[in-house]
């Protein structure tokens, strides 16, 4: 085994895209992504239909990853897989193709956290921040500020109470009729309208967050003035985008200033597939300026779930000799 040169195989398989990837002396070599588009019928996602399309897709992704890679089986030194937190089924697609394919070839399992992977995104490019930094996760499941401490050290300091980020772009999505996930959807619409409606900023204690109220003001909001105007959602529709966005990056933006503040870092991270909004973005470089911070974004392909993240995640595990035994189980919650 090449102690400090590894070549890994990585897996995730946690929601509804089946990835594989391959890492090698802490570089991405491939990154493959297959989705399913098939959930958007469904305005959500159905697990059962995840799982099973995870297990037609798994086999095909992998063979990909490592002919794009150019990497055979024989150069790996380790495999990787998410074992949490995600949907069971899911990720026990995943979880079982990796513990097959170490136990095959030999080779030692390396067990990945989903949020822990989605915080080490930002180590796969350059620049990367210096530790310790405050990293903003925000996706379709999960709303967190991560104090990180290390490559291992992490705490969360602030997470939802009720809706993930991502969550409440998709809900207001389905509320004005647009297509699941809305969140990219809310975005390219805010662009041509102005936030001029005032959807209320919940006070909560400290660093949590909470995104349920925005639903039902909108929920109201659009009820109340249907009833004068049956077209009201598409007369306003890019107006209204610009305010749901524009609530939602001013309910994160104020949290991750406030932990900023409090924990005096100035090193920004911002993960997750919320982090492709470019509300957020440009909230964020307007506070950087301000407040004189690093902002980091990774790569678009590394925001929303993907292999390279679990890779880079495992390859740092690696180099700690932090492996697991094929005994391990898959989890629904947990960091
Ligand atoms: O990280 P991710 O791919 O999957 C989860 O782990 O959940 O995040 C998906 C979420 C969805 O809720 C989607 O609407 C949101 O990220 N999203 C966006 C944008 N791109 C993806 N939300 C707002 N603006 C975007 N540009
Ligand atoms: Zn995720």
């Amino acid at each position: 085994m090449a102690a400090q040169q590894p070549c890994i195989l990585a897996i995730e398989s946690s929601c509804d895209d089946t990835s594989a990837g391959v890492i090698r002396v802490g570089k991405i070599l491939s990154n493959v992504i297959a989705s399913q588009a098939i959930h958007a019928k469904y305005g959500g996602i159905v697990p059962e239909v995840a799982s099973r399309l995870h297990q037609e897709n798994i086999t095909l992704v992998v063979d990909d990853a490592l002919k794009k890679a150019g990497i055979s089986l024989k150069e790996l030194d380790a495999i990787a897989c998410t074992t949490g937190p995600g949907l069971m089924g899911s990720l026990t697609v995943g979880l079982s193709f990796a513990k097959g394919m170490a136990l095959s070839l030999g080779i030692p399992f390396i067990a990945v956290n989903h949020m822990r992977a989605h915080v080490l995104s930002h180590f796969i490019d350059d620049p990367k921040p210096a530790f310790p930094f405050l990293c903003l996760t925000v996706s379709g499941g999960h709303t967190q500020i991560v104090l990180v401490k290390s490559f291992d050290e992490m705490e969360v300091v602030g997470q939802t109470l009720d809706d993930a980020a991502g969550e409440a772009f998709d809900k207001s999505g389905k509320i004005l009729g647009l297509p699941y996930p809305a969140g990219p959807l809310i975005d390219k619409l805010a662009k041509e309208g102005t936030p001029n409606i005032p959807f209320p900023i919940p006070q909560i204690d400290k660093l949590d967050f909470s995104f349920s109220g925005l639903k039902t003001a909108i929920l109201y909001y659009i009820r109340d003035h249907q009833k004068e105007d049956p077209d009201f959602i598409k007369k306003n529709l890019a107006d209204i985008c610009a305010s749901i966005q524009h609530t939602i990056v001013e309910i994160l933006a104020r949290k991750i200033s406030f932990a900023a503040d409090m924990y005096d870092i100035r090193e920004i991270g911002i993960a997750g597939g919320v982090a492709a909004n470019s509300g957020l973005r440009n909230r964020l470089l307007e506070l950087s300026k301000k407040n004189d911070w690093n902002v980091y974004f990774p790569a678009m392909q590394y925001c929303t779930d993907n292999a390279g993240m679990i890779a880079i995640a495992a390859h740092y595990q690696f180099l700690e000799g932090r492996f697991s035994g094929l005994d391990i189980a898959p989890y629904v919650r947990g960091n």
